[in-house]
């Protein structure tokens, strides 16, 4: 029969060569500590002695179960680590890669101005609306002096949409921001002092137009607000936007159906990339006294002024961009400048 010493080290023996496999491990153990294992059976054999040995054999018995224990979780544990080490080698991370980050999001340029445009006239004691893109034709040009068939209407070329409104009313994508004037002026009651800013529609495609593009239309309606108060209120309007003194603006006489008399604002920079280029940012002008009538007043007491203005435009020249068609091609390289 093997020595005692044999036998740890024959069960130290087994469990090293037991490899990563579990089942091999356990096997071994069994081999020693199981039900019929070799520690078991002579723990079993101990009865047949006297006290004395007894004694003396259980304590060396024990000592022995208790080194092959310990081996056993030696080896359990050299097991697991060496199970963990060949995973992280296997997932290993290169920690000199660069991060791959979380992209920032940003405001589009355009939303920028938007935001500008809003917070500026706030701060005069505007209020600030909100209407549909899809509009009906009448509110969109007829309520504007626009009749059917007029050729003021071919000036904004526009998308018809099938159907009409519960009314009966054509619909079409708005041409302009204009329409509400008249949706605000029905619905409220003078003084008047709104901007409404959102998205327009026309059939237009060039390095300053765009088929889908932004107004912000502005409204002052009141008993005696006058052209001279126009020019006021947008000088302010724009020195406080471009925050500069080097520019020029001038009203150029134009015609509105909406508006008598009307006039396209146009801006031009004294330096910078866009130095010296009149570029139109804006219509405006005395709203028409048949307007006045539409919007639900008496256009012998109420009078004031419109302007229709372009966020492209204003972002444009607020940044020294030269096509618009940049702000939508969606290429993030143009838009990170703006963040
Ligand atoms: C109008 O749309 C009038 N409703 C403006 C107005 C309002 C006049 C109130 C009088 C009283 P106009 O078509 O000029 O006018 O457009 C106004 C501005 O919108 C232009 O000066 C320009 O800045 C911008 N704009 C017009 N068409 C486009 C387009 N396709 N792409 C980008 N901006 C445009
Ligand atoms: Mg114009």
């Amino acid at each position: 029969m093997y020595s005692l010493e044999q036998l740890v080290a024959s069960a130290v023996q087994d469990f090293t060569v037991a490899q990563d496999d579990a089942a091999a491990l356990e096997n071994a153990k069994a081999k020693y500590l199981g039900k019929t294992g070799q520690i078991t059976e002579l723990m079993k054999g101990l009865g047949k002695l006297d006290p004395e040995a007894r004694k003396a054999q259980g304590a060396l018995i024990n000592a022995a179960k208790q080194q092959i224990e310990a081996a056993l979780t030696a080896r359990r544990e050299a097991l697991a680590d060496a199970q963990m080490q060949a995973r992280l080698n296997a997932e290993a991370i290169d920690v000199s890669l660069p991060g791959r980050g979380r992209a920032g999001g940003g405001l589009h340029p355009v939303m920028r101005t938007w935001e500008r445009v809003e917070a500026i006239f706030r701060s005069i004691g505007f209020e600030v609306a909100d209407g549909p893109e899809i509009e009906n034709d009448w509110t969109n040009f007829t309520a504007l002096n626009s009749p059917e068939n007029h050729p003021a209407r071919s000036m904004q070329d526009t998308f018809y949409i099938d159907g009409n409104d519960s009314e009966g009313k054509p619909l079409l994508l708005r041409t302009h921001t204009s329409p509400m004037q008249v949706r605000y002026a029905r619905s409220h009651t003078p003084p008047i002092k709104v901007i409404a800013p959102g998205r327009t529609y026309r059939v237009d495609s060039d390095a300053t137009h765009s088929p889908m593009f932004h107004q912000v239309e502005g409204l002052w309606i009141a008993e005696n607000i006058s052209f001279a108060d126009l020019k006021g209120v947008y000088l302010n309007f724009v020195k406080a936007f471009f925050e500069t003194d080097d520019l020029q603006v001038r009203f150029r006489p134009s015609y509105f159906p909406f508006t008598e008399p009307s006039a396209e604002i146009d801006i031009a920079f004294g330096s910078g990339p866009l130095k010296g280029r009149w570029l139109e940012i804006s219509g405006s002008g005395q709203v028409h006294p048949s307007v006045v009538r539409n919007f639900g007043l008496d256009p012998e007491k109420y009078i004031g002024f419109a302007f229709g203005s372009g966020l492209e435009r204003l972002t444009m020249l607020r940044y020294g961009v030269n096509d618009l068609r940049l702000f939508y091609e969606g290429d993030l390289r143009f838009l990170k400048q703006f963040n």
